[in-house]
């Protein structure tokens, strides 16, 4: 099941984060606009009555046009392989386009194998490299697709 975030999901939240990004995850202070700011758009996914993980973007405006753009997906190591980041990631894409957005951007980490292949397994395709976008010689990979 797919649900919105809620403030008491905050604390499950970041820990997913840390699990996942260790030093490089987001402060508690992001994660909380990420949920009670209306800019943000974050979901969570729930298997076996607990949330195992989450997805955030945020609308924006680029070029003229409302966009979406994904600022973190993150699945819980012993859930992962099982569908439940392309079920986020859809569920995001969904909720985008309720909201007029006409695409949806997102980067990764260009040695990320999974997020790489989740992108691509859903159709995003390649806008630009990021040099050094994750710190220096850790290049990003920017994505979009069409919504
Ligand atoms: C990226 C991530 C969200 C994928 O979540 P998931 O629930 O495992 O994804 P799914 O089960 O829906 O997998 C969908 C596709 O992604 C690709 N994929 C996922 N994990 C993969 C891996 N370890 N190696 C290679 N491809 C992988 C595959 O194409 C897979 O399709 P398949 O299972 O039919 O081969 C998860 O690995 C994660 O949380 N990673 C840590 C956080 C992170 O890096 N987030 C992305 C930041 S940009």
């Amino acid at each position: 099941m797919i649900r919105r975030a809620e403030k008491s999901d905050l604390k499950t939240l970041y820990d997913i984060e840390v699990e996942c990004f260790h030093e490089d995850a987001f402060p508690l202070h992001f994660m909380e606009q990420f949920i009670e700011d209306s800019k943000f758009i974050t979901l969570v996914a729930i298997l076996e009555n607990k949330i195992v993980g989450f997805i955030t973007a945020s609308i924006e405006i680029y070029k003229g046009e409302r966009v979406g753009h994904v600022y973190s997906i993150n699945v819980k190591p012993e859930y992962r392989r099982r569908g439940v980041g392309s079920h986020l990631l859809k569920s995001m894409e969904e909720n985008l386009r309720r909201s007029g957005a006409r695409a949806c951007y997102l980067e990764a980490r260009k040695d990320n194998v999974a997020a790489v292949n989740l992108y691509l397994k859903h159709k995003y395709v390649t806008v630009s490299i990021l040099r050094n976008y994750y710190g220096a010689g850790r290049d990003g990979i920017r994505f979009m697709k069409v919504l």
